[in-house]
Formats: C-alpha cells, sequence, structure tokens
C-alpha cells in the first residue's frame, strides 16, 4: 500500500470590509484533499462536489500544481499519485475556493513527504501560489488573521472572536475571478479614503477580538475597493443596507465576490433581506449561514 494522506481545509472570507489583502477569516464549510501513492506513474484527479463538471484534471488542477511545486523544491517524487477532491466550498465567488486548493495541496503533499516545512514555509509557499496572503492565511492559521508583507517576508497573528457570530452569506448564481474583480481597482486611492479604511481596520482587529459588536457597523465600512467592485455585483450597497436593517451589525463583500456576508447574532432573516434586494437586480443567489472556524487546515488522516 503505497502512502496516502487526507487534509480538511476550511473556506475563507477575506478582507472583512476595510482590511483589504491583510485580514481573512476562515469558515466552518470545508473542502477534503486526499492524496495517494498509485504505485504507477503519472498522475489521476476525481473531483466531486463543487466544480466536478468544470475544474481541471490535469496538470492544470490548482491542487495538483500545489502538490508539484512542494515535491520539486525537496526533490521528492511518488510512485505514481492519486488526488481525490471533495469539494463543498463553491467556486469563484469569494469564499476561498483556490486559497483551499492550494493549501490542501501543499498539505498534504507536505505530509506524504514527512513535513519537510514549517507552517510558516507553507504559508509562504502558498501566497507564492495565490498573488495574496489573506485567504490562503486564514485556511491554512484557522480564526481570523491579520497579515503583512515586508521585504517578500509575511508577518502574521491570528486569533478567534470570543462570542458567538453568525455570518449570514449570500452567495449569487454567478461567478467572478478574482483577477477581473481586482483589475477594476485603481493604481492610487486618496489619502483621506486610506485615513478613513486605516482607522477602521484597528478599530475591527480589536472589536473581533473583544466581541464588542455594536461597533462592528461602523468598522465593516470601506472605501478602497467595494465602492469600485459595486458595479460587478449589482445591487450590493443596497443589500448591505438590507441587512442592516434586518438587524445585522455590518455587511461586506466577501473576498473579491461576488458573495456578499453581514455579522449577526444567530436567528435573523439577514441572508433572506439581502437576497431579496439581489432578485430585484435579477440575480439569484443561495443562502446560508456560517461561523468562523477556530481551526485551520489538517491533517484527517
Ligand atoms: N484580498 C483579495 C481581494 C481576496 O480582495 O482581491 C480575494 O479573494
Amino acid at each position: 500500500m503505497g502512502r496516502r494522506v487526507a487534509v480538511r481545509v476550511p473556506a475563507t472570507t477575506a478582507n472583512l470590509g476595510p482590511g483589504f489583502d491583510a485580514l481573512g477569516m476562515a469558515l466552518k464549510l470545508y473542502n477534503t484533499v486526499e492524496l495517494e501513492e498509485t504505485g504507477g506513474s503519472g498522475f489521476q484527479i476525481e473531483i466531486t462536489g463543487e466544480g466536478e463538471d468544470l475544474l481541471p484534471r490535469g496538470a492544470g488542477n490548482l491542487v495538483a500544481r500545489a502538490i508539484d511545486k512542494l515535491f520539486h523544491k525537496v526533490n521528492y517524487s511518488l510512485q505514481g499519485w492519486k488526488v481525490r477532491l471533495e469539494n463543498k466550498i463553491p467556486l469563484q465567488r469569494g469564499l476561498g475556493s483556490s486559497a483551499s486548493a492550494i493549501v490542501g495541496g501543499l498539505l498534504a503533499a507536505n505530509a506524504v513527504a514527512g513535513s519537510p516545512f514549517s507552517q510558516r514555509e507553507l504559508l509562504a509557499q502558498a501566497i507564492e501560489i495565490e498573488g495574496h496572503p489573506d485567504n490562503v492565511a486564514a485556511a491554512l492559521l484557522g480564526g481570523i488573521v491579520a497579515v503583512a508583507e515586508q521585504d517578500g517576508n509575511y508577518f502574521y497573528t491570528n486569533f478567534t472572536p470570543p462570542k458567538e457570530l453568525v455570518i449570514y452569506a449570500v452567495i449569487p448564481n454567478f461567478t467572478l475571478s478574482t483577477k477581473a474583480a481586482r483589475s477594476v481597482l485603481p493604481e492610487l486611492v486618496p489619502m483621506k479614503d486610506v485615513v478613513f479604511n486605516l482607522g477602521r481596520v484597528a478599530l475591527l482587529t480589536s472589536i473581533l477580538k473583544e466581541g464588542n459588536w455594536d461597533l462592528l457597523t461602523v468598522a465593516l465600512k470601506d472605501r478602497i475597493h467595494q465602492p469600485y467592485r459595486s458595479r460587478l455585483i449589482p445591487g450590493m450597497t443596497e443589500a448591505f443596507e438590507a441587512a442592516e436593517q434586518a438587524g445585522a451589525y455590518g455587511a461586506v463583500l466577501s473576498g473579491a465576490g461576488p458573495t456578499l456576508i453581514a455579522f449577526g447574532p444567530p436567528g435573523l432573516e439577514i441572508g433572506e433581506a439581502m437576497g431579496r434586494v439581489l432578485r430585484t437586480y435579477g440575480i439569484e443567489a443561495e443562502i446560508r449561514e456560517l461561523e468562523p472556524s477556530l481551526q485551520g487546515a489538517y491533517i484527517i488522516k
């Protein structure tokens, strides 16, 4: 019997409003990546769940790329390998499906190869593949993550929210690539907008640690990416207002979108309120209630 390992990786929501490319949170919605040595040659990929009809099964598959990259770095090889993906995270919706693929592939390959890399090194490799740090950091580490880059190195802290916090997610039935959602952002943003966001990111990190949710309404507002992206998600701003009227502490774009998320206490019809707004713009959406995942990616066998 060849080597075999399976890992679970959480979905993530990045930015959390003002923390563009700096804040992320892991969510209790998981993909599973299983890597097995077949004893043959080459590799095969089996996919069930989200993306089973769409995702590439060749060398272009993101999980395969991550595995291959890690194996190359340590000059490790298997006698043929098979990857089984059980995907629960919707694709290209701003819920970190690509981060989960990268982190899942790297963690599984690292375990099979005898753990040559530390968590910090795996994070650096994941960021190199993903191109921005917030989703992969949250997927790998779990909880809420704050991350900053200096001279090519990444520095981070992660912590968990202290009290019950429900994340009402409204997942539109259209996809939006991160590349497209980044292409509408300006090269420069006005200083007053940077200052607007800075105060909020500072507030937000302490609110999320302390659980004083009443301050979230102000702290979640953003002026450096969401306004530019709003034209890609018709009804976004109105849906945020509807969420607040329905009792949410605040609502934001999840990562690069198009999913919208609202933070609120349990038991409210916040997702429905946002979904109704999107429907007036001709957009159908799936409504889900999620919670922060305190755990990042982990090995299940
Ligand atoms: N911070 C990234 C962005 C997250 O907003 O483009 C992408 O999911």
